[in-house]
């Protein structure tokens, strides 16, 4: 048996609000934590994975359960024809950035050999367009509305091998998640669309009333970590809450943007 460690740094595919550059912070967190091995971690808004993925490397004893509340499964299990599509795009762009229209007509004809619903359109508007990463391109036709297209096309291959290996997959609303998962041996891992900021290509959003509920299951949680930013109010909810928290924060080169991960007091 292979038991090689699958380490994935970034979610296999483009995913707008991985916590990429938080996986460090995030296990030397967990490791001030007392996790005993009936401790089960709720990833309760997985986006990618990444965060499922990352802890199941280093608690392997331990059941993850990742909350696919966007269905990037389904993004998961198209990567082979994705990839041949990023092959086929290379080609036809070369090393150009911004695309001429005839280059344009070149990638509409090359992506009629592909059934709509075969074409994983995060992707490939992370690829071709400025602002990649919107969800609501489900047809060629609406991709092709705008006109303007850059190559930003990832040079590496694509591939997603034993990245969500031995993780526990669900995809429901967080609130039917905590409902049938949580018991007093949680571990709550929150990364919540943030309130009051831009949420890209997400869903959903998330109001006062959702904040609120997934503050009482903190209350009753073993651990939990919640990553949040400074431009949002959570902070003033745990603390009007009268939870107990430590905080860590990482700051972003755009803005006076902070990430910051608010955890359990040990
Ligand atoms: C900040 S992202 C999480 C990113 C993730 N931690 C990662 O590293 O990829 C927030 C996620 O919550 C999802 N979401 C939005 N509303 C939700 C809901 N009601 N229940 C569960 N997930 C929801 C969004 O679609 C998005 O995938």
């Amino acid at each position: 048996m292979n038991t090689k460690k699958a380490i994935y740094k970034q979610a296999p595919l483009p995913f707008m609000g991985q916590k990429s550059k938080m996986l460090g912070a995030l296990i030397r967190i967990l490791n001030t934590f007392n996790i005993s091995k009936d401790c089960v971690f709720l990833d309760c808004f997985g986006g990618s994975g990444l965060l499922s993925h990352t802890i199941k490397q280093e608690y392997f004893e331990n059941r993850v359960i990742y909350n696919d509340y966007d269905n990037f499964l389904r993004r998961l299990e198209l990567i082979d024809t994705t990839e041949e599509i990023r092959k086929g795009l290379l080609k036809i762009v070369g090393a150009v950035y911004k695309l001429s229209l005839e280059t344009i007509e070149k990638i509409k004809e090359f992506l009629e050999g592909y059934d709509d619903k075969e074409i994983d359109f995060i992707t490939l508007a992370s690829y071709l367009k400025f602002i990649g990463g919107r969800s609501d391109y489900l047809t060629k036709d609406v991709f092709f509305k705008e006109n303007t297209f850059y190559n930003r096309i990832r040079l590496t291959k694509l591939e997603s091998n034993r990245y969500l290996e031995g993780v526990e997959i669900v995809s429901c609303d967080f609130r039917e998640m905590l409902e049938q998962n949580f018991n007093e041996n949680s571990i709550l891992i929150l990364d919540p669309p943030y309130l009051n900021t831009q949420r890209g290509h997400y869903k959903n959003q998330l109001d006062e009333e959702a904040t609120l509920i997934i503050l009482e299951y903190v209350k009753k949680a073993r651990y939990f970590v919640f990553f949040t930013s400074n431009i949002s109010h959570s902070e003033t909810f745990f603390k009007l809450s009268n939870i107990p928290y430590n905080k860590l924060g990482r700051t972003l080169a755009i803005g006076n943007k902070l990430d910051l991960m608010l955890f359990s007091k040990v």
